[in-house]
C-alpha cells in the first residue's frame, strides 16, 4: 500500500468535538480527494488536550479509518491549531540595503521579515504564521513582491499569528504517538478561509469565523492579505450547555434539540409550536414551547457576535469588511445565526462551504469540514510557492556559476 509520500497530503484536525483526518493525492498537479476518517474527540477540554491517552487513541482511530478509506499508508500529516491560546499581532520592520541602490533579492525580503518579526514574544509563545501584508520600498507602500525591484530601504508590514508552545506541542505529541510525523502546523481560521472565500472577498475585506465546538477562530482579510486573527472563546457547545441548563435536560438531549429545533432568532419561531422533552432520567417527560429554545439560544448568539464586533473594533478592522462576514464550522448550521451576525456586524453574512475537491463526497462539502479541507489547500499552495522559490534560487545559482566559469 506504500506510495511516494510527496504525492499525498494528509491533514489532521484535532477539534474539541471531532477528530478529522483527510487524505488527498496530486493528480496532474491538482488535489484530488482520496479518503477520510472522522471520530468523536476524546481527552479534550476547553480546546486543549487535557488527557493524552484518550486523545492518542482517537487520533489513531481516525488515521486508521482514513488509511482504509484512502487505501494508502499515512505517515506524515499537517496539523491544525486552534483554541483560545492563539493570538495575532501586527508588526513593522525593515532593513537598509546600503548606500547604493541595488536590486532586492529573496534574501533581503527574508531579512526584512526577520527584522519585523523580532517583536519580543512572551515565553512559551510559538510563531504559527508570518504573513506579510505589504512591503514598503523607499517609502512607496503597497508592494506585494519586491524581489527584483531597485531601492535602498525595504520595510514590511507583517501579521504574526502565535500560539501557546505547550498547547501545540501536545497536539504534535499525540499525533507522533499515533504514528504520524507532523510536517507543518496551520491556524484553523487561515485554513477555513482558504477553503471558503474568493479572491474578490480577500481584496474587498472579509471576516471568516469558524464556529467550532469549543471556540470560534477568526481571520480578517483586507486588500488581499491577513489583517487580523483572533479566537472568541465561545463555540457551539456553549449553546448546547445553555439549553441543557435552561431546559433541565442531559447534554446529549440538548444537542439533539439544538440541531433539530434550534433557531437563533426568537421571533422567527411560531408561538404555538410545542416539543416534548425527555428530561433527566427519573423525571417525567414534559411539553415546552419551541420558542423557549430560541429564548435561550438567541442571547448566546448575540453574545458571540457582540464579542466578535468588539474584537474586530479593537483590532482596527471593523470597517474593513467590505465584502461581509463568512460564518463556517459546525456551529454555523444553527438557523438564524446569519441574521444575528448581520444585525450586530452590519455587513452581509453567508455560510462558508468548502470548495469541493475532485471526487470529494458530499458529506465533506459541509461547513464543519471547511478548516480541514482548507488545510489541504493551504499546504498544496504553500508547497507550490516554496518549490517555485527554490527553483528560482537554483536557476540563480546556476547562472552565477555559469558566469564565473
Ligand atoms: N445542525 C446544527 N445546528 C446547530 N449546531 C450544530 C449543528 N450541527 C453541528 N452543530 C454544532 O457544531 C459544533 C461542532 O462544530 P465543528 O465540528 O466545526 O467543531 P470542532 O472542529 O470539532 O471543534 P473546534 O473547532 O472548536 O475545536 C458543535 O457544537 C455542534 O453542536
Ligand atoms: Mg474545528
Amino acid at each position: 500500500m506504500s506510495e511516494r509520500p510527496d504525492s499525498l497530503i494528509t491533514v489532521l484536525d484535532v477539534g474539541s468535538g471531532h477528530i478529522r483526518v483527510l487524505v488527498a493525492d496530486l493528480n496532474d498537479g491538482a488535489l484530488r480527494y482520496r479518503g477520510h476518517g472522522i471520530v468523536a474527540a476524546a481527552g479534550m477540554r476547553k480546546g486543549l488536550i487535557a488527557d493524552l491517552q484518550p486523545a492518542i487513541q482517537a487520533i489513531t482511530k481516525a488515521a486508521n479509518l482514513a488509511e482504509t478509506s484512502a487505501q494508502c499508508t499515512v505517515e506524515q500529516c499537517v496539523v491544525g491549531i486552534g483554541g483560545p491560546h492563539v493570538r495575532g499581532v501586527n508588526s513593522r520592520g525593515g532593513i537598509t540595503l546600503g548606500s547604493r541602490l541595488r536590486e532586492i533579492s529573496r534574501e533581503d525580503v527574508r531579512a526584512a521579515v526577520d527584522r519585523a518579526r523580532s517583536v519580543s514574544l512572551p515565553p512559551d509563545r510559538e510563531v504559527l504564521h508570518l504573513l506579510p501584508q505589504q512591503f514598503i520600498l523607499d517609502e512607496q507602500p503597497g508592494i506585494h513582491d519586491p524581489v527584483g525591484m531597485v531601492g535602498n530601504r525595504l520595510e514590511v508590514n507583517l501579521h504574526i499569528s502565535t500560539c501557546s508552545g505547550s498547547a501545540s506541542q501536545s497536539v504534535i505529541t499525540c499525533a507522533n504517538r499515533a504514528g504520524l510525523e507532523v510536517t507543518e502546523t496551520v491556524f484553523e481560521a487561515i485554513a477555513a478561509a482558504e477553503a471558503t472565500i474568493s479572491a474578490d472577498e480577500r481584496e474587498l475585506g472579509v471576516c471568516v469565523l469558524d464556529i467550532g465546538a469549543g471556540s470560534s477562530e477568526l481571520a480578517v482579510f483586507f486588500e488581499g492579505s491577513v489583517a487580523h486573527t483572533a479566537v472568541i472563546p465561545i463555540g457551539g457547545d456553549h449553546f448546547t450547555n445553555d439549553l441543557a441548563v435552561g431546559l433541565h435536560v442531559p447534554v446529549q438531549e440538548a444537542e439533539m434539540l439544538k440541531c433539530r429545533y434550534g433557531h437563533a432568532v426568537v421571533t422567527s419561531v411560531s408561538q404555538e409550536a410545542e416539543i416534548e422533552l425527555q428530561g433527566i432520567q427519573g423525571y417525567a417527560p414534559r411539553m415546552v414551547r419551541q420558542r423557549l429554545l430560541s429564548e435561550i439560544l438567541e442571547p448566546r448568539a448575540r453574545e458571540l457576535f457582540h464579542l466578535l464586533r468588539e474584537n474586530l473594533r479593537q483590532g482596527g478592522v471593523l470597517e474593513a469588511m467590505g465584502a461581509g462576514c463568512v460564518v463556517t464550522g459546525g456551529g454555523s448550521r444553527l438557523p438564524g445565526l446569519l441574521e444575528v451576525a448581520e444585525s450586530l456586524l452590519r455587513v452581509p453574512a453567508r455560510i462558508g462551504y468548502p470548495v469541493p475537491l475532485s471526487r470529494m463526497p458530499q458529506e465533506i462539502v459541509q461547513p464543519e469540514f471547511a478548516a480541514t479541507v482548507g488545510m489541504l489547500l493551504y499546504t498544496h499552495r504553500t508547497r507550490i510557492m516554496r518549490a517555485a522559490e527554490d527553483q528560482g534560487l537554483r536557476a540563480k545559482l546556476r547562472a552565477m556559476f555559469a558566469g564565473s566559469l
